[in-house]
């Protein structure tokens, strides 16, 4: 028999990070988040952090002058990973993963990230307000939140919340909110068709390897719906949009 750990350690096992990034797209973020040697950055639904690591390691952690940083999430295993991933970097004295709520954390930083989890706060509006809040003058905040491509069908629409806007609605209320765009790019094409696909391949593997498992089919039928409405019904229609922001 095999243990529900195996099957729950394999959900984000490809994942490099939880949202549609490659890795050059993910260097250009870090660059034009221009971390500075000794700043600090906080990353709110951090997940494992991988890209807070590779900030803060960008702003340099050598010499008196050392970059810190903090993530928080509410998911004890992505931080337990973002905990490992740090100590295999040496990162560990200089990164914390800290259990809590996005919404609730008080502490500024010269450099917040906030990525895929605006629903922390309670939608993209509420986040863009929150954040106002723990990012120190002269900061810059890296937001990642979702947009219509295109249109979506009212089932597509159910999935992801009726207060999605389009990318001129998402930068209008980042104007709204009295951010200035320092920065807009989007996930393309290969960036979400990877990101549903490592999404889906850490359990494809698990039912792989025990087809015969009493959670087989329970799992089979999750991956098979989640594949269908990727490819039925958001795919090309639902947008990512990371912007650099200061105020
Ligand atoms: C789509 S993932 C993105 C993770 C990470 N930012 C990345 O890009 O890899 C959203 C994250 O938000 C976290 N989250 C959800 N609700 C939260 C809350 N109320 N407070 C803090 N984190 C939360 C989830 O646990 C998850 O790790």
């Amino acid at each position: 028999m095999q243990s529900t750990d195996d099957l729950a350690r394999s959900r984000y096992a490809r994942m490099r990070w939880n949202t549609p990034l490659s890795e050059e797209h993910a260097a250009l973020l870090v660059q034009r988040l221009d971390v500075r040697p000794g700043s600090r950055v906080l990353d709110l639904g951090c997940g494992w952090g991988e890209l807070l690591l590779r900030a803060v390691a960008a702003g340099g952690v050598a010499g008196p002058v050392a970059t810190r940083g903090v993530g928080v999430d509410t998911d004890d295993a992505a931080l337990a990973r973002g905990r490992r991933l740090a100590a295999s970097r040496s990162l560990n004295r200089h990164v914390a993963f800290v259990m809590g709520e996005a919404a609730t954390w008080q502490e500024p930083a010269d450099r917040v990230l906030s990525i895929g989890a605006a629903h922390a706060f309670g939608g993209t509006d509420a986040a863009l307000d929150a954040l106002t809040t723990v990012l120190r003058p002269g900061g810059r905040l890296l937001f990642g939140a979702a947009f219509w491509e295109r249109s979506p069908t009212a089932e597509v629409e159910q999935i992801f919340g009726a207060e999605t806007t389009d990318l001129p609605g998402l930068v209008e209320a980042a104007r709204e909110h009295g951010w200035r765009v320092l920065h807009l790019s989007t996930a393309d094409q290969r960036e979400w068709d990877d990101f549903e696909s490592t999404w889906l391949a850490g359990r494809q593997e698990w039912l792989l390897r025990h087809p015969t498992d009493h959670r087989a089919a329970e799992v089979r039928a999750e991956l098979d719906d989640r594949l269908r409405q990727y490819v039925g019904g958001y795919r090309g229609v639902l947008g990512l949009a990371y912007l650099v922001l200061g105020r």
